[in-house]
């Protein structure tokens, strides 16, 4: 019998030793590189049929390479056609992540349900009788979906040979494993091999297949670095759990932008694509609230109007305290530093709290106007004006400064039905005529007097 041989893997960067090191030389990480069991064999476990194999590609000047008009796959679900730029392209792999509990299998079983091709979806963490009950929850009657539990990439080849799918679904890559690699599933060297085998059949037969990855403590998708340099597309699907929102990123795209986002609202029957955000986000209260302000954002490409909430209360230790939700607590801070020194208010014996509501986190500085007008409406207990909306940048003088892509702001915030939007004077404004208000303001003491008299 061969001799079982290890070697030890860097779990942060997936480096490979010979012997153990107490810090890893590549990614300078302490106490990440364990043992792992390795035993490589020659064959693999997707075999291409020999015609291929045998066909080395010869260099081919770029205008002579056919241009074969790109042909993607319809998901049938707008928000994920979206992200990836216009549909799943063929023999492409995309990795899902996200924490436990977000909804990455109810997505991906929902898509391969919907859709009229045929589809296998992989499970290595349900049962099929799990999955029959969330499939009859999410899309009852689907023709074309097969459900296989398997964890073994041999035997999962076997049935992929056999059905000859137009898409496979693999959830989650952290459950596969590989024959050829003697080591635990979810470990480097396995998720490693399982990719390499998986990206082998996908190049080789054209089909894409979307592989759900888990994500450590610290936000990052579990395994080595190099599953995401593997892959063509890596999606990030995100949200509060105790929310129903859920927002899909993409952050590595071969084949489309990374700016563009996907929503979805979580319901008992599964994930509803959310085709107009703006109206979702704002709640629809008709009495004078003080310390919510609406901030005409732009998340991707997309306009997004978001309610913000601010409390500002009188300290009750020493300390006051700031929190902040889906909002950058130091920027936080910062405006509140600037609102203390340029426009004269006592908030440092003040607690401030802010929320941005619906559970959705954002980091597009356009923010900052409707955050300083909610924390001031709320220290002065006066509800902003309705119909208003705010789009700029506060800058640590006190000045408004302008933001990127205002016109998409302001038309986004006239077809909701705003009244006023406030931009900073040195925006420069593309559009002609708007039903809307234009207010610009070079100075935030001029958006006080404007708001608070
Ligand atoms: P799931 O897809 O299992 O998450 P992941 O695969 O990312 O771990 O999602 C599970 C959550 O979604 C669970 O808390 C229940 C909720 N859910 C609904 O609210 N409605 C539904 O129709 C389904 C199927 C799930
Ligand atoms: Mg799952």
């Amino acid at each position: 019998m061969a001799k079982t041989k290890t070697a030890y893997f860097c779990q942060n960067c997936g480096a490979q030793y010979a012997k153990w090191i107490g810090q890893c030389t590549s990614c300078k990480q302490w106490n990440t590189v364990v043992e792992e069991v390795v035993q490589k064999e020659e064959k693999k476990a997707w075999k291409a049929s020999s015609s291929t194999l045998q066909k080395a590609t010869k260099p081919l000047l770029v205008r002579d390479i056919a241009n074969d008009k790109e042909i993607r796959l319809n998901t049938l679900d707008q928000e994920f056609n979206r992200v990836l730029g216009g549909g799943l392209v063929p023999g492409s792999l995309t990795l899902l992540g996200g924490e436990p509990g977000i909804g990455k299998s109810t997505l991906l079983l929902q898509i391969a349900l919907k859709l009229s091709y045929k589809t296998l979806y992989v499970s290595g963490e349900e049962s099929q009788k799990q999955i029959k009950m969330r499939a009859d929850r999410v899309h009852p009657n689907s023709e074309n979906c097969f459900i296989l539990t398997e964890t073994k990439t041999q035997n999962i080849f076997q049935q992929i040979v056999a059905l000859e799918p137009d898409l496979v679904v693999i959830d989650s890559i952290q459950t596969l494993h590989s024959d050829y690699i003697e080591s635990a599933a979810g470990s480097i060297s396995q998720i490693r091999e399982c990719t390499a085998e998986l990206i082998k059949f996908a190049k080789e037969s054209n089909t894409p297949v979307i592989l759900v990855g888990h994500i450590t403590k610290d936000g990052t998708i579990a395994g080595p670095k190099i599953l995401e340099h593997m892959v063509d597309t890596v999606l990030q699907f995100e949200g509060d759990r105790n929310y129903v929102y859920r927002i899909l990123r993409s952050l590595k795209n071969r084949f489309g932008s990374t700016a563009e986002l996907g929503i979805y609202e979580m319901q008992g029957s599964g994930l509803r694509e959310v085709n107009n955000p703006s109206e979702v986000l704002i709640s629809k209260n008709d009495q004078d609230l003080s310390g919510t302000a609406i901030a005409a954002t732009v998340e991707g490409m997309r306009p997004l109007l978001l309610e913000i909430q601010a409390l500002v209360s009188t300290a009750v230790y020493g300390t006051p305290q700031r929190s902040a939700t889906g909002f950058n607590a130091k920027r936080l801070n910062m405006l509140l530093a600037v609102l203390e020194k340029r426009a004269g208010f006592k908030l440092a014996a003040k607690d401030v709290f802010l929320n941005i509501t619906g559970g959705i986190s954002i980091d597009d500085p356009a923010t900052d106007l409707a955050v300083i007008a909610a924390i001031l409406s709320s220290n002065s207990d006066i509800a902003i004006e309705k119909g208003a909306c705010f789009a700029a940048e506060v800058g640590l003088a006190g000045e408004i400064r302008p933001v990127q892509r205002i016109d998409q702001r302001i038309l986004e915030a006239e077809k909701l039905g705003f009244q006023t939007i406030y931009v900073s004077k040195n925006n420069k404004i593309g559009l002609k005529k708007t039903k809307i208000q234009v207010k610009l303001a070079s100075k935030i003491e001029q958006v006080v007097v404007e708001l608070f008299g």
